[in-house]
């Protein structure tokens, strides 16, 4: 693992003039005085970040990528944190995909704060985050998709026609741009893991994927950039989804292998809270995503509700084992 004592901040581009205030100094990590310091890079453009990647990397080596949408919280600072541990240099790319986002979805209103997240990428040890417009991705005559198959077809995909496309593109994009040696994931978004990990085998990425386990607020809530959406009210019944987790994960301890049964549990609990509206409760192979019946193996139990205007997944392996994670 790197350590540096301090980060400045260089903007790197022409479009420098777009990020106001940014100057040097602004984005100090902590540590012992006297190291050398590095500056955090914010690269506009695929020539930019090009360019960056060259300069800093050395001969053969290859940065770790994390790649995210912003406003981040201690999940996404969590991948940077192991993105630092293990590779060289960390780029976090921030990139609110517009073709991820479905008509009546939330792509307008998806909360950004460039500001706020380079001086929090800066102190969790990311070297450059690549920030690139929608035109840059997406230019005029833009034609071409990744179409992952049955992996995208279950949980998430009914209420998101498309979604896993616009990810599985984007993200086959940022690898193809940046070439990253590994890039980190995290456990919370499930199907989204299983989709990357199935896209770098099928397409022969070189690239290792990491999956990181999904930090919670202290209520159990799983940390999420659109739990900003969220009212009082709504807020303070969220962890049903996570508790209904556990409650299962407690049944599959004490011998329960039905999964219809273990469904129903959850149902009714998550059924208790009257602003939850389920979308689905599913227990599925970690791999495959294919359903299970019997729970012989570690198996995924996976949730998404509505609470409003905010749509909230969660997840958690159950094992047969006893040692539920
Ligand atoms: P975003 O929602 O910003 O998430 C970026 C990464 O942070 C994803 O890998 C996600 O799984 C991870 N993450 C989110 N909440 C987490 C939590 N509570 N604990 C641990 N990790 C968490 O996921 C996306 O962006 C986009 O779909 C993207 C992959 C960037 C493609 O556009």
């Amino acid at each position: 693992m790197r350590s540096r004592s301090s980060a400045s901040l260089f903007v790197a581009g022409a479009a420098a003039g777009h990020l106001p205030g940014h100057n040097i100094n602004h984005f100090a990590h902590t540590g012992t005085a006297g190291e050398a310091s590095e500056p955090l890079t914010v690269a506009r453009s695929i020539a930019d970040i090009r360019a960056r990647l060259e300069e800093r990397l050395e001969k053969g080596g290859t940065a770790g990528l994390v790649p995210t949408m912003g406003f981040f919280h201690a999940g996404h600072l969590s991948l940077m944190r192991a993105a630092q541990g293990e590779c060289p240099l960390v780029v976090v790319s921030i990139f609110v995909n517009p073709i991820q986002f479905g008509a009546g979805d939330d792509f307008n209103t998806y909360p950004r704060d460039l500001d706020r997240d380079l001086k929090l990428a800066a102190a969790a040890g990311a070297d450059i985050v690549f920030a690139p417009t929608d035109t840059e991705l997406y230019p005029a005559g833009f034609d071409t998709m990744v179409a992952p198959g049955k992996i995208a077809e279950g949980l998430c995909a009914a209420a998101r026609p498309g979604h896993f496309q616009g990810v599985a593109t984007v993200v086959a994009k940022l690898f193809n741009i940046i070439r990253p040696g590994a890039a980190f994931f995290g456990q919370k978004d499930a199907q989204q893991a299983a989709v990357i990990r199935r896209m770098v085998v099928d397409l022969n990425y070189n690239v290792r994927i990491r999956v990181c386990p999904t930090v919670r607020e202290p209520d159990g809530l799983a940390m999420s950039s659109r739990n900003t959406y969220l009212s009082e009210a709504e807020r303070s019944q969220a962890p049903v989804l996570y508790e209904a987790l556990l409650e299962a994960k407690a049944a599959v301890s004490a011998g329960q292998r039905s999964t219809a049964a273990l469904k129903r549990q959850m149902k009714r609990k998550i059924a208790g809270r009257y602003l939850a509206e389920l979308e689905y409760v599913k227990i599925v192979d970690p791999n495959t995503l294919e359903p299970v019946a019997q729970i012989n193996k570690n198996v995924l139990a996976a949730v998404a509700a509505r609470f409003g205007r905010a749509r909230l997944i969660d997840n958690m392996i159950l094992s047969p084992g006893g040692d539920n994670a």
